[in-house]
């Protein structure tokens, strides 16, 4: 009987271990993408391209949120389910800019590629403001 019981709350618990476990790793990954942004603007703050293309190579890695795909509603708060595709869209744009970035930076669009940087940090801002309650 008591093995039973033991059993039966371990397997009930297994799930939420799991997500923690996920949601640690999808915070570090968070973490990563803030300091990739950094890097990038260092990189256009001291006209680096180097330093900008190391810098998207560093955030596309570390973004998770497009391979979440519909794993994403998993991360948002009961309330704000509903909204996971909207979520899931930015995470998507979020690498499409970093191309973007690239190839404009690349062809010496200057411009276009500055340009490129605020559209990647609204796609940023725009999931956290779907996911959290700002003060
Ligand atoms: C699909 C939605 C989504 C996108 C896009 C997204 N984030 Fe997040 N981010 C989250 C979630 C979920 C959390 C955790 C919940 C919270 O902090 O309220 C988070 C938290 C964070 C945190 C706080 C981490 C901590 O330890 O408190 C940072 C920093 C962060 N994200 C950076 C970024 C950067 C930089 C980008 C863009 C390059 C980005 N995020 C894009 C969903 C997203």
């Amino acid at each position: 009987m008591f093995k039973k019981i033991v059993l039966i709350s371990a397997a009930a618990l297994l799930p939420s271990i799991l997500f923690a476990e996920d949601k640690a790793a999808l915070m570090k990954d968070m973490k990563a993408q803030e300091e990739a942004m950094a890097s990038i603007q260092k990189g256009l703050l001291y006209g680096s391209k180097e330093g900008v293309a190391e810098g998207i190579k560093a955030l596309k890695a570390a973004n998770k949120v497009a391979a979440l795909k519909d794993g994403l509603v998993n991360y948002l708060p009961a309330e704000k389910k509903a909204l996971h595709k909207t979520a899931l869209k930015e995470g998507e744009l979020v690498n499409k800019n970093a191309d973007e970035m690239l190839k404009k930076l690349e062809k010496g669009n200057y411009s276009e590629a500055f340009a490129s940087y605020g559209k990647i940090l609204n796609s940023c801002n725009t999931c956290h403001l779907i996911i959290r309650n700002w003060k």
